[in-house]
């Protein structure tokens, strides 16, 4: 069938559903609860439908027209309807329960139930399943994508790639990384002048760094303070040659190990900073050791291209591996967080993170959809942007040792979803990811949390624990301030627990002149409200609750990106800046060495070039 049949089988599908969701509707919003409308039967999609031609997104777009006029306010004045969005995620390990309230978003029981309709009309549920397997998602690079095998327990038996159980390879890979850390941790293996290896430099960028960094920073707030005298870990990801000065600073090159980071061995920052930190490595330890014995001692990799590395002048013997299958934004949970995570803090507190990832696995592959928070997430978000028409999100976490959270999400969703066609190669005409952004509360409330209130709605979540990473620092835990205790805990969670509510309820104009505001200053301080948020809160931050964190985020994105029906497992939009990078660096060479104006494909671009070299 041509696209036009296909048009109108849609076409009249999605009229059917969508009166019958609006007639619906109004029972739900009206406080009906149940619903006596039978559903119309949805169209199967045909291959390569977009999911907005789906009657299933017709019934959306028609049901959040009925919700346009119904507050936040009105919605979660509805204890039964707050009870059953509260969702908690329960596990067997100690502190292992996450506690997802998704009452504060603007949605009804109906709105769940056409959010699953259509993830199940786009196929979730295999797909999900297909991720697990090993079964080619990334049609474009022809690849699985297997960053769940990275986690599996040896237990949880064969994945199949070409035929070929990767399993055996990745157990063994973990071992091989777990026994070098010990290894450099208990001075075994030693600097090529026999002193320990204290500090470890991660040369990578994007995916290859991110994710390592996040959780590092995460771990550091419990771990750091059990030994102090540990390895540390620095990141240098820029090309800018200040971040490899900060990188070295104050550092014993004899007591470091520079661990070069790369997927591909060819990003072209990585290798740079990676031949800078051999430079410097050479030219401090110069007279001590030969060369080689410096490269064999202070450099290690993880790349998925062990011949590069070892033409680049890597060792073969400290070379870790890390699989075409496994894509860079999703790849902390193999040899490049292993390496680093299990030099600083031992292998045994990355393999508590391990089991957290692999709780949520569990969980997002087998828990109904209506109870599955990475689904949940992702549908959530999907409704956000599409049908509510909120084009960014926040990511707060209340927790300072989640700093780079945001940033590692941030790459994964935008990089993920930030795509305009579908797997199919059609144009979407849609969203399919918000721009994403985030920082610690409460610092982002005293920076741009005045636009989240009062400007544009910024579907937010809001991450906080039950207990502090921080109460090691001090022997006490609380101070007095205007004469009351207050601890540096409840303070923080006091204004985790307040924010998203000021963002749902607002401040009307009633009520602040009842308060006794000027009407001069009323349109000022009236807060409209109705911003919606997830709140997800935890009892403790440990390796497993991170590990619980990050499988969640990675899932939401896989979500998301599979009911958009993208392929959110390539990044093409990456390479067109790269191929121009590669042409005006040519023309610097150029232009330098014959002294003529450079020739760009812009006259706006030869003209800033030229201004550069002179
Ligand atoms: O340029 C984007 C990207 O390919 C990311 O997807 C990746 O994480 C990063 O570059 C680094 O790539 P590599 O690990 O191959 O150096």
């Amino acid at each position: 069938t041509g696209e036009r049949s296909l048009a109108s089988t849609l076409a009249a599908a999605s009229a059917a559903a969508a009166a019958a969701a609006a007639a619906a509707d109004a029972a739900d919003v009206a406080g009906g609860g149940g619903r006596a409308a039978e559903r119309p039967p949805s169209a199967q999609p045909e291959r390569g439908a977009l999911a907005s031609q789906l009657p299933e997104w017709a019934a959306l777009e028609a049901h959040a027209a009925s919700l346009r006029d119904v507050h936040l306010r009105e919605l979660l004045a509805d204890t039964e309807r707050s009870a059953a969005l509260f969702v908690p995620h329960r596990t067997g390990e100690r502190d292992g329960e996450i506690a997802a309230d998704f009452s504060r978003h603007k949605l009804t029981k109906r709105t769940l139930e056409l959010l699953v309709r259509l993830a199940e009309a786009m196929g979730l549920r295999g797909k999900l399943r297909g991720l697990f397997r090993g079964e080619l998602m990334n049609g474009t690079e022809r690849r699985p994508v297997l960053h769940t095998a990275l986690r599996a327990a040896p237990s949880d038996g064969a994945v199949f790639v070409d035929g070929t159980d990767v399993m055996p390879e990745v157990l063994a890979s973990r071992q091989r990384v777990a026994d070098f850390a010990r290894d450099v941790r208990s001075c075994r293996r030693v600097g090529c002048t026999g002193r320990p290896l204290r500090n470890v430099v991660v040369v990578g960028i994007g995916g290859s760094s991110l994710g390592p960094a996040f959780l590092y920073e995460a771990l550091r707030a419990t771990h750091l303070y059990e030994q102090l005298d540990g390895v540390q870990l620095r990141f240098l990801a820029n090309i800018d040659e200040l971040d490899a000065a900060r990188a070295i600073a104050q550092l014993d090159a004899a007591e470091t190990l520079v661990v070069i980071t790369s997927k591909t061995f060819r990003t072209r920052e990585t290798l740079i900073n990676g031949c800078t930190l051999r430079t410097w490595l050479r030219t401090q330890l110069r007279g001590q050791a030969s060369d080689e014995q410096i490269d064999s001692s202070h450099i290690a990799a993880c790349t998925a291209d062990a011949a590069a590395a070892e033409r680049w002048g890597v060792s073969r013997a400290l070379t870790f591996a890390f699989w075409e299958w496994v894509g860079g934004r999703f790849s902390v949970t193999s040899s490049v967080g292993q390496l680093p995570i299990a030099l600083a803090f031992g292998p045994e507190v990355f393999d508590e993170f391990l089991q957290g990832a692999r709780d949520i696995d569990r969980h997002c592959l087998t828990a109904p959809f209506e109870r599955n928070l990475p689904v949940l997430m992702g549908l959530l978000g999907l409704w956000n942007l599409n049908f509510q028409n909120h084009t960014a999100r926040a990511i707060f976490p209340y927790c300072e040792a989640l700093w780079r959270l945001p940033a590692h999400v941030q790459q994964v969703e935008m990089e993920s979803n930030g795509k305009r066609v579908s797997t199919h190669g059609r144009l979407l005409d849609f969203h399919a990811a918000e721009v994403t952004f985030g920082e610690p509360g409460t610092t982002g409330q005293h920076s741009f949390f005045q636009l989240l209130h009062m400007g544009q709605t910024v579907p937010a979540d809001f991450i906080g624990f039950a207990q502090s990473p921080g109460e090691l620092a001090f022997e006490h835990t609380a101070v007095a301030l205007d004469g009351c205790a207050v601890s540096h805990h409840d303070e923080l969670m006091a204004n985790f627990f307040a924010q998203p509510d000021a963002l749902a309820r607002g401040c009307t104009a009633a009520e602040l002149r009842a308060l006794g505001v000027s009407d001069e200053l009323v349109p000022h301080r009236t807060f409209p409200g109705d911003r919606p948020s997830t709140v997800l809160l935890m009892p403790r931050l440990t390796a497993f609750a991170v590990g619980q964190l990050l499988a969640l985020y990675e899932h939401r994105t896989a979500v998301q990106g599979f009911v958009c029906g993208v392929n959110s497992f390539d990044q093409w939009g990456v390479e067109l800046g790269k191929e121009l990078a590669q042409e005006v660096r040519a023309q610097m060479r150029a232009a330098r060495s014959s002294g003529e104006p450079p020739r760009c494909a812009l006259p706006s671009t030869a003209r800033l070039l030229a201004r550069y070299l002179e």
